[in-house]
């Protein structure tokens, strides 16, 4: 669980970032490693944060799906360019699935559209032609007409459970300052490091 000044420590630069008219400040990396020890990364979108770590939502089946099944941790970064001058946050840890309650809540807020390409993108797999992308969009569409979408069982979320975040501020002259907090024995410990 993170710390009570964690969370504001997060927010408030999350809010800040907001303010400070950073595009897209939910945007995040988020690395894993997949069943042969191969490492990737990709832009997703930071969904839900709180005292149990950062939430994003994903097809299941994709490539970063099977990685987590495969080895459930991941790293994730954000940076913020517009934030003072420029703020990285970094954190690290195990993976746990949401619950069906809090995925078909967050589903349930989308668009129909990406609803709709939930179920139409088999995300991550080869495609014969774009083609068969909107063939299936229609399809989909008309198997829902007139009816809510419901989540497919492949959409869900995973939320990143940090014992690991760090806090880089950057400054002129390369003086950037390094605070990195880390999870030991149950209790957060604060270290500056080296830029
Ligand atoms: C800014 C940005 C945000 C994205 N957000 C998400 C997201 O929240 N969930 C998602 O599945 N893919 C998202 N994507 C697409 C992913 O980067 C990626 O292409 C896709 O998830 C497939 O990744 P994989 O093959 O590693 O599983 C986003 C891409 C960008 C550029």
């Amino acid at each position: 669980m993170l710390s009570e000044s964690l969370i504001e420590r997060f927010q408030s630069l999350l809010d800040e970032a907001r303010a400070a008219g950073e595009p897209d400040p939910e945007a995040m990396n988020v690395a894993t490693q997949d069943a042969d020890g191969r490492l990737s990364s990709r832009m997703v979108l930071l969904k839900g944060f709180d005292a149990r770590g950062f939430v994003f939502y994903t097809n299941t089946h994709s490539r970063k799906g099977r990685a987590l099944a495969a080895h459930p941790a991941a790293a994730l970064c954000v940076h913020w360019k517009h934030l003072r001058e420029g703020v990285q946050v970094r954190a690290e840890g195990v993976i746990e699935a949401v619950t069906a309650a809090e995925a078909d809540a967050y589903f349930a807020t989308r668009p129909r559209g990406s609803q709709i390409g939930a179920w139409a993108s088999d995300q991550s797999q080869e495609m014969p032609s774009r083609f068969t992308f909107e063939e299936r969009i229609a399809e989909f569409d008309k198997t829902f007409d007139g009816r809510d979408v419901p989540r497919p069982p492949h959409w869900s979320g995973y939320r990143i459970k940090p014992d690991r975040i760090e806090f880089w501020f950057g400054a002129r002259f390369r003086l950037h300052e390094r605070e990195l907090h880390e999870l030991v024995d149950g209790q957060w410990r604060m270290a500056y490091l080296f830029p």
